[in-house]
């Protein structure tokens, strides 16, 4: 089996202006520039407004771009609202899709993530695909069953296996500097690999929630997560950078 390869992810959320986007952009373009070829991927992932200039910012280097939601139908009356093709138009690699501030805050179940993973793949985009349980399922021991079915209803019945990421995100970590032991992420890494069936082992499974320049080495370090989903952290660029150099070291 190949090894799989690392992959670290900047989800900037809605976060980031003209100026102080293009420069965080710029900055790390430079700094990846400097250190081609990366051994790992590394994705931005700006809010909608910023991505066009960021693309063009990217351009040439080796960030790749990536957007935060998009929509389930290709075109057509969706006020508001981006498609999967119209993100790849602007040079988007990658979508995130069902992050629990989408699912808890706009009401996304998982048969509209199955749908928007279909949409992403028909449009040539890998998709990140959260999971994550609450604070109180995971006292109450529902951690697996909550993964299994997240997991589960979120995806198609057929999908591109290529262009499919998982990320596990603990709602309770996220923003919280509180994290999981890296065990404790290693199992539900490997039940995640399980519910995937006989692709599991090819499928990179990130882990998200308070990832930051101190505590990221240990993730990378265990085989079972192929990388990160960094929020805060990825809003400045020398963080973000040195959480990004440490997954060259795996
Ligand atoms: P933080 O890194 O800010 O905890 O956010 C994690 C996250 O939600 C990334 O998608």
């Amino acid at each position: 089996m190949a090894k799989r390869r690392k992959l670290v992810v900047g989800n900037w959320k809605m976060n980031g202006r003209l100026t102080s986007g293009l420069t965080l952009a710029k900055d790390l373009a430079d700094k990846a520039l400097a250190e081609r070829p990366l051994s790992y991927d590394l994705v931005i992932c700006p809010p909608a407004s910023l991505l066009w200039p960021v693309a063009e910012t990217i351009m040439g280097s080796p960030v790749l771009l990536g957007a935060q939601d998009c929509h389930r139908a290709n075109h057509g009356a969706y006020t508001g609202d981006i498609s999967a093709g119209m993100l790849a138009d602007l040079g988007c690699r990658y979508v995130i899709l069902g992050h629990s501030e989408r699912r808890n805050g706009h009401g996304e179940t998982g048969a509209e993530v199955a749908a928007k993973v279909t949409a992403g793949h028909l449009a040539g985009l890998t998709t990140i695909v959260c999971v994550g349980e609450t604070q109180d399922q995971r006292m109450s021991g529902k951690t697996e069953e909550v993964i299994t079915e997240q997991i589960t209803s979120s995806l198609p019945d057929k999908y591109q296996v290529s262009s499919l990421v998982i990320a596990y995100e603990p709602v309770w970590a996220i923003g919280s500097g509180e994290q999981p032991e890296v065990g404790v992420v290693r199992q539900v890494n490997k039940l995640i690999r399980k519910v995937l069936g006989s692709v599991g082992e090819v499928v990179q499974v990130l882990y998200g929630g308070s990832v930051a320049p101190q505590n990221a080495e240990s993730l990378f370090a265990e085989p079972e997560i192929d990388g990160v989903l960094v929020g805060a952290a990825s809003l400045n660029s020398d963080g973000f950078w040195a959480i990004a150099e440490k997954a060259r070291l795996y």
